[in-house]
């Protein structure tokens, strides 16, 4: 069978004991957000495809070449969520928001996009983010930025750097547009087909594109910042106060854009220089947006960000591929002879995990050698026998596995003596 179910590519089994460590980045992730004032919200994993179209603009990359998109039975075109922030704000909306009022809400779980898979690429892809939603402030910007270098600095990912940048807002966009398109334009015949799409369409993602002719192009284009009116560039100039006044270290990026349309003003990369991640350095992103959704009157104003699961494990030296664990730790083996044995030990060890122990015990009645076999594979480190001897006095004998020494106590009592025993060994 090996080799024979793979999952598909892009897609991957996660099994213990690295999924022990998916739960600690999500643990973590709840106990700081919570004490910022963020609250888990799950939406669902499939949307109608126009949540995500609206939001994240149909010129992206994402939109145009990586969503999974499909018809359901009722003919409703539906997609899975490549992105967390669209299912949010449209659940937010759901709830109704009143102008003015803020929501803050997190989020984890899994993502999809149709990219060539790669290391640290995949095409399920976990997320863990926020977004703080309903007002539009340069000091809650460096907030939100503030809060995710609190959680890599809990979690342990170091050697990174926050990249930063304004993209301005809409008022700033024929400038900006302009001030690119005039860069581009002669030199555009060099570029990549997608780029010579671009300068129409959506310019700013020239400033992405990792083809080597294109990034030569857009190595000596204008920077963003300085294409900016006035009210922009002070909202912006705030965002760098703020984020000094609270000691976090950024580099600005004049020609970081981000790749999801709905941005504006602030945007942000942390990037991390960490030998395990590689040209996918990119741990977390995000930025301040205004997203229009039907029904509501004014586009709605948010500032968030998402982290990639799988870069943040790279980073903290989990490498995918260890090893498959298809039974959880325990403390206990309970090893039972015959149907009477068996259940009896059945019992035992429901008593034994009531009182907080992890306990595996026989359900097939099996020889005891075979039995003791799967304890020592179990990593136990006792084992308690029910035998016959045992089934005719109504006691168990309990073994530890490291020094076998051994203690047989009345059934009934075998918790309370067990519990006495391993606090004095
Ligand atoms: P994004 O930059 O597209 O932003 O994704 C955020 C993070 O998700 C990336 O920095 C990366 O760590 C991870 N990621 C993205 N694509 C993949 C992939 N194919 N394989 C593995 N990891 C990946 C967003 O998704 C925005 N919704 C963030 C945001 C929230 N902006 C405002 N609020």
């Amino acid at each position: 069978m090996a080799g024979k179910m793979e999952p598909l590519p892009g897609t991957s089994d996660v099994w213990a004991p690295e999924t022990a460590e998916w739960v600690k980045l999500e643990n973590a992730a709840r106990e700081v957000f919570s004490r910022y004032g963020y609250g888990e919200l799950r939406t669902p994993i499939f949307e109608r495809t126009a949540v995500f179209v609206r939001s994240i603009g149909d010129q992206t990359e994402v939109v145009q070449k990586e969503m999974y998109t499909f018809e359901d039975r009722g003919g409703r075109s539906l997609t899975l969520r490549p992105e967390g922030t669209a299912g949010v704000m449209r659940a937010i909306v759901n709830q109704g928001l009143a102008e003015g009022v803020e929501k803050r809400v997190f989020y984890m779980g899994p993502m999809f996009r149709g990219e060539r898979p790669a290391a640290g690429r995949k095409r399920q892809f976990h997320q863990i983010g926020g977004e703080a939603v309903g007002r539009c402030s340069p000091v809650l910007d460096a907030e939100c930025m503030a809060m995710l270098m609190h959680y890599l600095e809990r979690i342990g990912v170091g050697q990174t750097r926050l990249l930063l940048n304004t993209r301005g807002t809409a008022e700033d966009r024929p400038a900006v547009c302009a001030g690119l398109a005039d860069h581009f334009r002669p030199r555009i015949a060099e570029m990549c087909e997608d780029c010579q799409r671009r300068l129409e369409t959506n310019v700013w993602r020239i400033l992405d594109c990792k083809n080597e002719a294109c990034r030569h192009g857009a190595a000596t284009a204008p920077e963003i910042p300085g294409l900016l009116g006035e009210t922009s560039r002070s909202f912006f100039a705030a965002v760098c106060r703020a984020l000094d006044r609270l000691g976090v270290a950024y580099e600005a990026d004049p020609k970081l854009v981000r790749g999801l349309d709905y941005y504006e003003h602030t945007v942000f990369e942390v990037v991390c220089d960490g030998e395990n991640l590689g040209a996918q350095n990119a741990v977390a992103g995000g930025g301040r947006y205004r997203i229009e959704l039907p029904g509501v009157k004014n586009a709605v104003p948010g500032v968030g960000f998402a982290a990639g699961v799988e870069r943040l494990l790279l980073a903290r030296g989990v490498l995918p591929g260890g090893e498959a664990m298809g039974l959880g730790e325990v403390d206990v083996y309970v090893a039972g002879l015959g149907e009477a044995g068996t259940v009896a030990g059945l019992e035992l060890a429901q008593r034994l995990r009531r009182a907080d122990w992890r306990v595996l015990a026989e359900t097939e009645g099996r020889s005891l050698k075979a039995q003791l076999r799967t304890a020592d594979k179990s990593g136990a480190g006792y084992v308690f026998i029910l035998g016959e001897q045992e089934l005719a006095t109504g006691t168990v004998a309990c073994k530890c596995l490291a020094d076998s020494r051994q203690q047989v106590w009345k059934a009934e009592e075998a918790v309370e003596c067990f519990r006495k025993w391993t606090k004095d060994i």
